[in-house]
């Protein structure tokens, strides 16, 4: 059990979010006529360091934003949940990343992001992810940063103990070598599907994908299903965990809320299915 609060690093993406809603999405050449705009701070880096911090976790974040109109505003909201952002550069040619995101009557999302500032992520934010691991619980990583620079980071926490913690969204390869570092891999359906070759549609699926991705050199698999709750495997325990009934809101970044909370729930001590029941409920609850 940690003795303060959690100390959680983010190495990720920050994006400004231009989210409309509408009641389909158009078929090629359609125009369809939509309901509601508004933007909204995100990025699955920063969603994941924001429910760590909502949750009572100190957290660091490392990224990169642009010096446009958007990059003072994501690092303000970051700063209002008293997320340390001196690990955030401004990047003086790209733009702020931004996601362009349709909600539609399902209260599905569709999300179109384009990367810009984050993808400038580099030696620099190496850098700053070592400085912060310093006392850190865990490191966070996802795929909306130089890949290559989350598998160093990924190394350089593993190397100092701090519990590793990777999100492959959206899909993309790993590198073979980096999976040894990962403490826990977290895909969704699409995501495991994407890095075993495995058809994920139900539990069973979902096992066997787990399976794979430990074979890959992962300790902990966990396979997020939506709706239909979330598989866990490592070579000590493996389970499934029902999903929370809510009434659908908005699943914009739900699982990035269980990414943060389930960083949070294994720095308190809680153990995996805990931490997956934990991270569940947050993921169900967000935003
Ligand atoms: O996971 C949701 C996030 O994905 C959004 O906040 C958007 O910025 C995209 O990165």
């Amino acid at each position: 059990m940690a003795d303060g609060p959690a100390v959680v690093v983010v190495l990720g993406g920050i994006n400004m979010d231009l989210i409309g809603t509408a009641p389909r999405l158009p078929a090629p050449g359609e125009t369809v006529r939509g309901e509601r705009f508004y933007t909204a701070p995100g990025g699955k880096g920063a969603n994941q360091a924001v429910a760590a911090a909502r949750l009572g976790a100190r957290v660091r974040m490392v990224g990169r934003v642009g010096d446009d109109v958007f990059g003072p505003g994501l690092l303000h909201g970051l700063r209002g949940y008293g997320i340390d952002v001196s690990g955030v550069a401004v990047d003086p040619e790209r733009a702020s990343g931004i996601a362009i995101i349709l909600l539609d009557a399902q209260k599905q999302n569709h999300i179109v992001a384009i990367y810009g500032a984050n993808m400038g992520c580099d030696g620099d934010q190496l850098r700053a992810v070592e400085s912060a691991l310093d006392g850190a619980d865990s490191l966070l990583l996802q795929h909306e940063v130089p890949i290559e620079i989350s598998a160093a980071a990924a190394r350089a926490a593993k190397k100092r103990g701090v519990r590793v913690i990777w999100d492959p969204a959206p899909a993309a390869d790993i590198p073979p070598a980096a999976y040894s570092d990962l403490d826990i891999i977290t895909p969704n359906q699409t995501e495991a599907e994407y890095l075993t070759g495995v058809s994920v549609g139900d539990v069973d699926s979902a096992r066997e994908a787990a399976e794979v991705l430990l074979e890959m050199g992962a300790a902990v698999a966990v396979v997020k299903l939506g709706g239909m709750g979330v598989y866990f495997a490592s070579d000590g325990a493996s389970g499934h965990v029902t999903s929370y009934k809510v009434n659908v809101v908005d699943t914009i970044a739900a699982g990035d809320g269980f990414g943060g909370a389930l960083a949070v729930a294994l720095a308190e001590g809680r153990g995996l299915e805990d931490a997956v029941r934990y991270g569940s409920a947050a993921g169900a609850r967000w935003p």
